[in-house]
């Protein structure tokens, strides 16, 4: 079934997210790049990763959205691994982002992450969307979630990269990179 094939997917790009300290190790998110592939389309207000403390770093990204409403978008993830440049570690996967959005997706992982993320975007809500996109202070170094699964990974640097599609078509290329060490 897709829904099954979707969580799992999920599941992994959040173990990406939180993978940490139950491995002693430690994972940083190190850079954020944000490039708008149809200007057309959207621009890219702010994109950036900020360091408050050494417990306390978020993510804020704003884009704005030239044509509005959007009522069908998707997401390509694709994780890669630095070694003479980034190569893939995992196929391409694409995910509806309508589907991804609605309550169904997301409950498998309770309501506390649900609210911990929708708290900080205005992405919280099933489409259409007919605003301008949001993630305000998405506090990154979140560790000590109620995660039991930790997926052991090699130490390195690791990019994240996500492709923002609408109606079919590349608009935009958020790039998320991290450090295990
Ligand atoms: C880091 O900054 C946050 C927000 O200002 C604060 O709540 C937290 O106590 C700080 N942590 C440390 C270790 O200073
Ligand atoms: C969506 O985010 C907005 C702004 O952060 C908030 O006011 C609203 O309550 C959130 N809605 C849901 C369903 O989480
Ligand atoms: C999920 O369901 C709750 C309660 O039914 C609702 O308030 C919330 O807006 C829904 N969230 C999304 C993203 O549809
Ligand atoms: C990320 O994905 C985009 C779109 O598929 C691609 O153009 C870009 O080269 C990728 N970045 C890396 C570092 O592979």
């Amino acid at each position: 079934m897709i829904y099954l094939f979707s969580h799992r997917w999920i599941f992994w790009i959040i173990s990406f997210l939180i993978l940490a300290k139950k491995i002693q190790s430690k994972f940083e998110f190190t850079n954020l790049k944000c490039d708008a592939l149809d200007k057309q389309f959207c621009g890219f207000e702010y994109c950036y990763l900020k360091s408050i403390n050494r417990t306390y770093k978020y993510m804020s990204v704003k884009v704005n959205l030239y044509k509005l409403p959007v009522n069908k978008f998707s997401i390509k993830f694709q994780g890669l691994k630095r070694s003479n440049g980034y190569v893939p570690i995992t196929s391409e996967i694409t995910l509806d982002g309508c589907k991804l959005m609605s309550n169904e997706t997301f409950n498998p992982f309770g309501t506390y992450l649900q609210g911990f993320l929708m708290s900080h975007t205005n992405i919280n809500h099933s489409c259409p969307f007919n605003h301008h996109i949001i993630v305000e202070k998405l506090p990154v170094d979140i560790v000590n979630y109620k995660m039991t699964k930790i997926m052991p990974f090699p130490k390195g640097n690791y990019l994240l990269n996500t492709t923002w599609i609408a109606y079919g078509i590349q608009r935009a290329n958020v790039e998320i990179y991290g450090t295990l060490s």
